[in-house]
Order: structure tokens, then sequence, then C-alpha cells
């Protein structure tokens, strides 16, 4: 059955739901039939895609094609997030909607991510009023990586972990369908969890939230650049990527591969009596 913000809104408290990026038409189609609940078109595509060493570049042309790609991949269950990137929001109440709405009419998506706390209550309560569904993102948001000077987890005092949950608060009054939580501890992942009525999508916080959420790369081991302690690796796929490229580098090289019954056409019988005349 296809997700909705609506089931992801009435699925807290009753069931764990998954979440995980997406940045093409065949992942997303692998990640839409097996049943994840949520794809997101992340601004990590900087790092895991385009090899970047932080989100701050991708822009938002970059986000909608991927936006693009992934909708025609996930077609039957998966509801279909687009995240904001650096500089899409934040600038004005006006560029905010027009970009919000770029991902929802140009990309295809249900529903779009941003980053920060009750700072964009505003832009959030008017993409929602317009119809555009909000999911926040607090705790370590890459695109503040400057200002929090490296990718460190966030709440780690009683004072931040406060500010969090403050926070978490006011994303849920400006009228988001859930939150991020990345890289918090888990206690103030469980206390904002527990205190707040939108479903929480953990990455980095614990076992408590009401839904998982992971960069594809990571969890199925394709990128290993840089791996948070959070990540749990649950395939080896570079490795098998590895296998057949060495494989088919070798059969090439020996001329095993192509085999000219499996792998080779030929003239119907007709032609190839005409053609071995033609050559003689
Ligand atoms: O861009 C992204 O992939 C994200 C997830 C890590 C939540 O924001």
């Amino acid at each position: 059955m296809k997700v909705t913000t609506k089931s992801i809104l009435e699925s807290k408290g009753k069931k764990v739901m998954t979440m995980l990026t997406a940045y093409d038409y065949p992942m997303a189609k692998i990640f839409d039939q097996a049943g994840i609940d949520m794809l997101l078109v992340g601004d990590s595509m900087g790092h895991v895609v385009y090899g970047e060493h932080s989100t701050i570049p991708v822009t938002l042309d970059q986000i909608i094609n991927h936006c693009k790609a992934v909708s025609k991949g996930a077609t039957t269950h998966s509801l279909l997030i687009g995240d904001m990137p650096f500089l899409s929001y934040g600038v004005s109440l006006e560029k905010t909607i027009e970009n919000a709405g770029r991902i929802m009419k140009e990309g295809y998506m249900e529903a779009v991510k941003l980053e920060g706390g009750s700072a964009r209550s505003k832009e959030i309560s008017a993409c929602v009023e317009i119809g555009i569904p909000v999911m926040g993102h607090i705790g370590l948001t890459p695109q503040s990586v400057n200002k929090f000077g490296g990718y460190k987890v966030q709440g780690k005092s009683i004072e931040v972990a406060e500010n969090l949950l403050n926070e978490a608060e006011a994303l849920t009054k400006a009228g988001c369908f859930g939150i991020v939580l990345e890289a918090i501890p888990w206690q103030v992942a469980k206390v904002i969890t527990e205190t707040i009525a939108i479903p929480t999508i953990g990455i980095g916080a614990g076992p408590y939230c009401d839904a998982q959420v992971l960069v594809w790369q990571d969890a199925l081991g394709l990128f290993d650049d840089f791996t948070p302690k959070f990540v749990k690796k649950f395939a080896n796929v570079k490795s098998l990527i590895q296998d057949g490229v060495k494989a088919f580098k070798s059969e090439t090289e020996l001329k095993t591969f192509p085999d000219i019954k499996l792998h080779s056409y030929e003239f119907p019988e007709e032609e190839l009596k005409k053609w071995n005349k033609w050559k003689k």
C-alpha cells in the first residue's frame, strides 16, 4: 500500500517505519519493491554521488534531476521526499515556497525536508498551508557543518538537549509531519520521541525513535570514505561490484567473453548463404 504523509503521522507509536536515501531509478525501484516506507533524495548526494566534501555545493537543479529519476523507479509503496539544498530556503518566504514547489512539480516528490528548528517555522507553516508537506531535521544538520566546526554529535549538554526538545516542539507546531534527529544522544532522542506528537526519524539517534534512516551507500557498503559510528553495514556491495568488474576484465582479456552462441548475433540462415557467397 502507498505510504502517505498521513500514514506516517498515524504510524506513531504503532509501527517502526523505515527510510533510505535514493538518488536514481534502479535503486529507488529496489527499495520501493522491498517495502521501504520513505525514500529521501538527500543532499547527502554531495558526498556519495558527487564526491564533494560536504553537502554545501549541492544545487536545487541536481536535487530535482535525481528526484525525477527516483520518482520513475518508486511507483508503488514509498513516500517520496526531496531534500532542500543549502540556501534554497532560509533566504525569503517566497523563495522557500518557490523552491519547495519546484521539487514537487518538477521532481514529482510528495514532500520536502529542510534543516533547522524554530528559525524555519514561518517557512514551514507557509509551505504546509499551500500544500507542501515538510519533514524537519535537527541535531547534526550537515548544511551547518561550518557553524559547528565539523561533523560533531549534538545535544551532549543538558542546555543543548533542552534546546533540541524546544526546537522539535516548534517544528511540530509549524506543521511538520516528521522530524529527522541526527547524531544526538539516544536519551535525548527518546525524550523528544516521547514528548512530541509527530514521528521522529533517527540517524545516529538510538533505538527509541519512531523510524530509522540511513544513507543507502553506507547501509549497503558501497561508500567507505568515512563511516560514522551509527552506520551498520547490512551488505557489502562494494566487494560484489569489485568481483564483477574483475571477472569482466579477466574474461574479456582471456577472450572467454563474449561467447559466440550466448552473447553474439548472427545472420539468419538465408542471409548467411548470400554472405558466404559475397565474402568469396
Ligand atoms: O541528506 C541526507 O541523506 C539526509 C539524511 C542523512 C537524513 O539528510
